[in-house]
């Protein structure tokens, strides 16, 4: 392992933690307000102690940021994996060290095609060891595969500490050593100081991997390549990017749905690769249709012993007669798993029965990986179809807090009168309060909640979500959301039901002792 270990000086993301935190505390809050869960502690502070600088290691994999092209205004010939990261990162000295304190692990240097799954297995052990004494992690791959090493990572990292993918468009350098004839315009350097700065500032805390490229930060689960040459190449449809980064300035205002999780178990994923063995990951297809398309590569993968096959289908998930027919035999006869997807590069598939699950708008290559993976933990098929349909597809859902918080302004309660004395008894203890006296009643207009103004009584929607067992805010990846104002909207609804809370209290023991 080469570590390169700069002096220490003021980090200048220490604010940036004190927010993380406060952003866990109003989660948790907000949990436990809706009575969602059995609030677990909070992680360890991730962030090293005062004076200290975040520890982010780089486990690096190649791709063309490490690559070295033919001359400086070379962008499209060169050779991927070629710089050793300890070079690259002693580049970005001594700006770097300013906010963090890096060390790498050079896990490997190729190109991003050039891995096996057994290798993917082994990517997720090395990065959960290096977070163990890290603050958090940053993974370079070359571009063309990143989007399927993201969303492995996010599907089984078993650790909440920010883990982000990088890579560039463009070689590092065309000279003997990273420092040497760099190429103009290389994007590399840019895309690895953000991305550990982005680490650095514990911003995506939570939110499994993140891929930052471009100044932009995406959804591991979401984002794909979007172009083959572009630097701007990455891209999120529908959702949109989490954030940017402006210089110097971290912007996240958005988030994956298992944040909300963060303060529980329920943000672990099953998919713990230390109980399985690097070579235990089943062999799983993709089948891309076309008009008219015949099915005998379903037909030959099923022989040669496939586990499952994931369809890039066309529109809402439809393949040729032939395909249909071939899928049908490997189901029936081999016992092939198949996941329903679509080639249109956005947009969700439904339905789905016997060896078919519905992959929802995952990519047909994340849809892979999740198959892949359901392979690996389990035989049996409606528990893989649940994972597609919770961690593959998660959604945020605040029904439940219908339950539980107020739709309108609660107002505090006027003070309790304080107890006079009786006349001429200076300082005798007397009865508090007015018998009977009823609550006071809101002085700004506020209207109660319909059906819950006494406080006594769930509305019949609310009754009906928690028959349900509904919880509010679980899931995985997919979802995206303005998380500050959320949370913002969050932190004022538990305020607003303590004080709800408070002057139903107060009604209460004056109707009682009235
Ligand atoms: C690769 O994926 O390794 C080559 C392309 C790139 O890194 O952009």
């Amino acid at each position: 392992m080469v570590t390169t270990r700069p002096a220490r000086n003021t980090p200048d993301s220490r604010p940036r933690a004190g927010l993380r935190r406060a952003v866990a505390a109003a989660t948790a809050g907000l949990l436990a307000a809706a009575g969602a869960v059995a609030l677990e502690p909070l992680a360890p502070a991730a962030v090293a102690a005062d004076g200290d600088k975040p520890k982010i290691v780089v486990v690096a994999t190649g791709g063309t940021l490490a690559g070295k092209a033919g001359g400086r205004d070379t962008y499209t010939s060169y050779r991927a994996g070629t710089y050793p990261m300890a070079d690259m990162v002693g580049v970005l000295q001594p700006e770097l060290s300013a906010f963090a304190d890096v060390e790498v692990v050079q896990f490997g240097n190729a190109g991003s095609g050039g891995y096996s799954i057994a290798q993917y297995h082994d990517l997720t052990i090395a990065v959960e060891d290096a977070l163990a004494d890290a603050d958090g992690v940053v993974v370079t791959t070359g571009t063309d595969t990143m989007e399927e090493f993201a969303y492995w990572l996010d599907l089984t990292v078993q650790n909440k500490k920010p883990v982000v993918i990088t890579g560039a468009m463009r070689p590092w350098a065309a000279g003997n050593t990273a420092s040497e004839s760099m190429v103009l315009g290389t994007d590399g350097p840019a895309n690895l100081l953000q991305s550990i700065r982005l680490a650095a500032s514990q911003e995506t805390y939570c939110f499994g991997t993140v891929l930052s490229l471009n100044d932009e930060v995406h959804a591991a689960r979401d984002v794909t390549k979007g172009n083959s040459t572009r630097n701007d190449t990455f891209v999120t449809r529908m959702s949109g990017v989490l954030g940017w980064i402006d210089g110097s300035d971290v912007i996240i205002n958005r988030a994956p749905a298992r944040v909300l999780d963060c303060a529980t178990n329920d943000w672990f994923t099953p998919f713990d690769l230390r109980t399985v063995a690097r070579d235990a990951h089943k062999r799983v297809e993709i089948f891309y249709n076309a008009q008219a398309v015949g099915g005998e590569a379903i037909t030959a993968w099923a022989d040669a012993g496939v586990a499952g096959v994931v369809t890039a289908g066309t529109g809402a998930g439809g393949i040729s007669s032939a395909a249909g027919t071939a899928r049908t035999a490997a189901a029936r006869d081999k016992g092939v798993w198949f996941v329903s997807t679509t080639r249109t590069g956005s947009g969700s598939v439904s339905g789905g029965s016997g060896n078919i699950i519905a992959g929802g708008d995952l990519l047909p290559q994340k849809a892979r990986l999740l198959l892949m993976l359901s392979r690996s933990f389990t035989e049996d098929i409606a528990v893989a179809r649940g994972w597609f349909q919770t961690l593959g597809s998660p959604t945020f859902d605040s029904s439940a807090l219908a339950d539980t918080v107020p739709p309108t302004r609660v107002v505090d309660p006027e003070p309790e009168p304080e107890p006079q004395p009786e006349p001429g008894e200076t300082g005798a203890p007397t009865e508090p309060g007015t018998p009977g006296e009823p609550a006071p009643a809101p002085t700004d207009g506020a209207v109660p909640a319909p059906g819950a103004t006494d406080g006594a009584s769930p509305s019949p929607a609310a009754t009906d979500a928690a028959a349900a067992g509904a919880l509010p805010f679980t899931g995985g990846t997919a979802g995206t959301v303005g998380i500050v104002s959320l949370l913002g909207a969050l932190a004022l609804a538990i305020g607003a039901t303590t004080l709800w809370q408070h002057r139903r209290r107060v009604a209460l023991e004056r109707g009682l002792t009235g």
